[in-house]
């Protein structure tokens, strides 16, 4: 392991020694804490017509992952949210929305890919990749592995990357746009600086004291310390107001936006699913779309360093419980990993 990332101790093959019809996998079947959360044996997925078979190497455990563990919702959604994901527990018990792996096995159609590619994978919402084993179809949500990053690395970069994306893509982004982003720091807000930078948009971060740097370091033209200006204050105009952290609303931001502007309620309660309108000023929110087209975008752009991953933290799969208290505490950067210390030959 390389780039600073530090491997943390213990189950480095998890998968050696077991039947090969079992795997390991992290189950959540009611809602709570991260100590609902058990380490059990499941039957080993298979690759089926039109499947590949990937045995991950790492995964992350993002904010969707902890909603649902913990059914904690933005405003509004408690019952929407039960019925959506479960009544008293998640219906899909095993978590994870994005992985790094290699074909472990194909379908009998299958010619796409073979055994022992580095891919990456994003079933979002569909979940189930905190296990050891994750079938995903092939004309899905799967890429190449980016080659110049780590599987730790190249884990991360769907969740944050996807969503970004797909709320740029609305927001119709334009080169020379001025873009603030609120929450700057978190999965989507890296991605989302990253990206419209990279678009020739000028971007202002907010975030706090701590991750001002890393901002800078993503693209970001200018930030603003949350923690000692409140950015309505700073009497700046935006083309764009991304709040992917639920900070704002479309009523406390229009007076800063420009004719033709837009409000990105990335992280909103049900009143901002609303698509709001005054004059030219609008607001945009509601799930992002999880396209199979925008995984292969993400990994193309990462294997050309214009999408750089940002971890936190990488924990080992038996520390899975301690990788969700840490995104509970809301103020993680970027990506929290979970390896499974898998080691290239
Ligand atoms: N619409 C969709 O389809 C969609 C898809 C994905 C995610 N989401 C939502 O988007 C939100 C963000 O997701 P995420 O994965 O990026 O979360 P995250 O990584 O857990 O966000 C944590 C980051 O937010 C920052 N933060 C917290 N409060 C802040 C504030 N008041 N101002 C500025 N920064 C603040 C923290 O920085 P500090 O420690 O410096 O405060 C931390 O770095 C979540 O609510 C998630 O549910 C929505």
């Amino acid at each position: 392991m390389s780039r600073g990332i530090t491997q943390a101790p213990g189950d480095r093959t998890v998968t050696a020694t077991r039947p090969s019809e079992i795997m390991k996998a992290w189950i959540c079947r009611r809602y709570g804490g991260p100590e609902v959360l058990a380490l059990e044996d499941r039957p080993r997925p298979s690759a089926k017509d039109g499947e590949v078979l990937i045995r991950i190497h790492a995964t992350t455990v993002s904010s969707g992952d902890m909603r649902v563990r913990s059914l904690k919702l933005p405003r509004g959604f408690a019952l929407i949210g039960r019925l959506a994901i479960g009544i008293t527990g998640p219906r899909k018990p095993i978590l994870g929305t994005e992985l790094a792996g290699t074909i472990e096995s194909v379908g009998s159609d299958v010619t796409a890919w073979k055994v022992g590619e580095p891919v990456i994978a994003f079933p979002g919402g569909s979940m189930g990749c905190h296990a050891e084993y994750r079938a995903v179809a092939v004309n899905g949500p799967i890429a190449p592995k980016p080659a110049n990053l780590l599987f730790e690395e190249a884990a991360t970069l769907c969740f944050g990357g996807s969503t970004a994306m797909h709320f740029l893509r609305r927001a119709g982004a334009r080169a020379g746009e001025k873009v603030l982003v609120i929450g700057a720091s978190g999965a989507v807000g890296t991605a989302m600086v990253q990206l419209a930078a990279h678009m020739g948009a000028r971007v202002t971060g907010v975030t706090s004291t701590r991750n001002i740097e890393l901002v800078q370091s993503l693209g970001a033209e200018a930030v603003i310390d949350y923690t000692e200006t409140d950015f309505a204050a700073i009497g700046e105009m935006f083309d764009i107001i991304a709040d992917t952290v639920g900070a704002s609303s479309f009523a406390r931001c229009r007076p800063l936006l420009n004719e033709d502007g837009r409000y990105l309620a990335i992280a909103g309660g049900l009143t901002d699913m609303v698509p709001w309108r005054a004059g030219t000023k609008r607001s945009l929110a509601g799930p992002a779309a999880e396209r199979p087209e925008d995984v292969r975008e993400l990994s193309r752009l990462a294997a050309a360093g214009v999408l750089k991953p940002v971890i936190d933290k990488v924990y080992s799969f038996s520390q899975m419980p301690d990788a969700h208290a840490h995104v509970d505490t809301g103020r993680k950067k970027g990506s929290v990993v979970v390896s499974m210390g898998y080691v290239p030959p």
